[in-house]
């Protein structure tokens, strides 16, 4: 099969790319790249477990074919956090014990930092509906959606 150059941009690294025309940006992620904490789950857009954002909003990485981010920003869970330092949505989810095995995680941080860049005093109702694709079979919801709205909560402090 006939290989497609890419250049893209992830986690703020530059990437020139040779991919197969079908890969999907999951595989991508995962399997070339070692970027795991992109999870692997229904891979047919149901769970939202493989959430990333391209350039800025937030898609899952099993319905994006490898190619279309060509010329595109990607970021991953790995690119939350800076260094050491956390990202506030992070800390959030530790303090609110939103996180129990960690499988839908990162793909609720991503659509949560979605949410909150373009609506940052959502309502709760909001953050539902932002988290609405991602599915956990873990924790009751009621936690990630806390730790959410306290990530804005402590924006408007500031
Ligand atoms: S793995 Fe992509 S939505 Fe489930
Ligand atoms: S914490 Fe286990 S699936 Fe959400």
């Amino acid at each position: 099969m006939k290989l497609v150059l890419i250049r893209t941009t992830i986690n703020g690294r530059r990437y020139d790319l040779e991919v197969r025309p079908n890969m999907t940006l999951l595989d991508l992620l995962r399997d070339e790249l070692g970027l795991t904490g992109t999870k692997r789950g229904c891979e047919v857009g149901e769970c939202g477990a493989c959430t990333v954002l391209m350039n800025g909003q937030a898609v899952n990485s099993c319905l994006v074919l490898a190619p279309q981010i060509d010329c595109q920003e990607v970021l991953t869970v790995e690119g939350l956090a800076d260094g050491e330092k956390l990202h506030s949505l992070q800390e959030s989810f530790l303090d609110h014990d939103a996180v129990h095995c960690g499988f839908c995680t990162p793909g609720m941080l991503m659509s949560a930092k979605d949410l909150l860049d373009h609506t940052p005093d959502p309502s709760e109702h909001e953050v539902r509906t932002a988290i609405s694709g991602n599915l956990c079979r873990c924790s009751g919801y009621q936690q990630i959606v806390d730790a959410i709205k306290d990530v804005e909560g402590e924006k408007r402090k500031t």
